[in-house]
């Protein structure tokens, strides 16, 4: 049983709410009464501390580098990366909008890959297959998509289960792709080895959007095993500047000299959300334990339906999403199921609609509906439950009731 229980509570129940206390409201407040609201001590022990948590299960020690989303550390990783002009990028389509559009901007080009059988995540056997044919200097499919140099790939933990990393990572050494993990969903999540995501590939990123697993409203955060690597990404996020700027005001030989040593970007991550993320990170395994539970709830109440098929997940599952599938005939109608859902006060959503099928890559690589259908058939049959660690009893046995009421 979950900790509080909600009794005959009617309110609606939303897809998602952060779980904000006294300690993250004590911590803004000592921060904007410091003076200094951008980025400075707090971010540095943000980074660090994250870091070091990280690293307590690492094959060996990460860096980090806080940055102010997760697609602003998606970004500077892939121009860290050593991608050329006209490099390609293999990108799940079964993701959001951010981990292909970083790689538009480095001016690399996207190939999508499906998911594998019965899963949300990347089908390597697929990913193999496109990056022998760009090597072979072929377009990414057979029907065309884009060719050139396979350059990076992007594996995505979707919900917060890990990808296949041994088999991602053998193909991008087969063919010298870099391994940029998409971990804004995998915080905390770990490999079957008990290694963390994002420390599975070359560098990885996590996001702190205000639905993640923690948040700071809008943050993220850049590790790696490398680094020197992390310290690209420090200057690649402030503008390319070789010196942080609380330096050139805090340090008692304070100095107004920098220099730009390459074109940046503005990705820091600010203090007061910094000082909230320090908190959130003291509470991940209390999170954790709050969202394993209202997922096992779940889990036992559809597992046993001919109606659903519960999402597939593992021991090191940070089970950021929770992605029921309809089986048919439930499937034929799941957008109404959704209206139902809205009506009768329960906020769910659909992650994800696959990337092939935006009009922007429709147009840049002529892709269309049937070109990856395990993507298209999950998008076309999966609802998101409400998953969040505040959910009382109550609420989840409401969400039970009214998704069994679909049938
Ligand atoms: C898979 C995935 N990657 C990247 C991002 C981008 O994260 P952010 O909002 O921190 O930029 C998201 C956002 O939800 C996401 O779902």
């Amino acid at each position: 049983m979950l900790a509080h229980s909600g009794g005959s509570d009617t309110r609606n129940i939303p897809f998602s709410r952060p779980f904000i206390g006294k300690e993250e409201e004590d911590a803004v407040l000592r921060v904007l009464r410091s003076g200094w609201l951008t980025t400075a001590e707090e971010a540095l022990a943000f980074e660090q501390e994250f870091a070091e948590r990280l690293s307590r299960t690492a094959a060996s020690p990460l860096a980090a580098a806080a940055v102010s989303s997760a697609t602003g550390g998606l970004h500077i990783a892939l121009e860290a990366s050593g991608l050329r002009t006209g490099d390609v990028v293999l990108v799940p389509t079964y993701t959001f909008a951010a981990t292909a559009e970083v790689a538009i901007h480095v001016g690399a080009e996207v190939a999508f890959i499906d998911c594998a059988e019965d899963s949300f995540l990347l089908d390597t056997k697929a990913l193999e297959r496109t990056a022998r044919r760009l090597s072979e200097g072929k377009t990414a499919y057979e029907t065309g998509g884009p060719a050139g140099r396979p350059g990076a790939v992007v594996p995505v933990h979707f919900g917060g289960l890990c990808c296949d990393m041994k088999a991602v990572n053998e193909a991008a050494r087969r063919y010298g792709m870099a391994v940029v993990e998409d971990a804004a969903h995998a915080f905390p999540s770990y490999s079957e080895t008990g290694e963390p995501a994002g420390a599975l590939g070359d560098v990885g990123v996590f996001s702190f959007y205000a639905t993640k697993t923690i948040t700071t409203g809008e943050g993220g955060m850049v590790v790696s095993r490398s680094h020197d690597m992390i310290k690209r990404a420090a200057l690649l996020r402030y503008h390319g500047i070789n010196r942080p700027v609380w330096d050139r005001y805090t340090e008692a030989a304070a100095s107004w000299y920098y220099e730009v040593a390459e074109a940046g970007h503005k990705y820091n991550l600010p203090d007061i959300l910094a000082a909230i993320g320090r908190v959130q990170l003291r509470r991940t395994d209390d999170l954790l334990e709050k969202r394993k539970r209202i997922a096992a709830c779940y889990d036992a109440a559809f597992s046993t339906s001919p109606f659903f098929s519960i999402p597939p997940s593992a021991s090191g599952d940070a089970r950021h999403l929770y992605p029921l599938r309809l089986n048919p005939p439930l499937a034929a109608v799941r957008d109404d199921c959704i209206k139902k859902l809205q009506e009768w006060g329960v906020g769910v959503s659909v992650h994800f609609i696959p990337l092939h099928t935006m009009p922007y890559y429709r147009k840049r690589y002529g892709t269309k509906y049937g070109d990856f259908p395990r993507a298209e058939d999950a998008y076309s049959r999966v609802i998101s439950l409400p998953i969040w660690p505040g959910m009382t009893d109550g609420q989840v046995e409401r969400v039970i009731d009214s998704v069994f009421k679909l049938v």
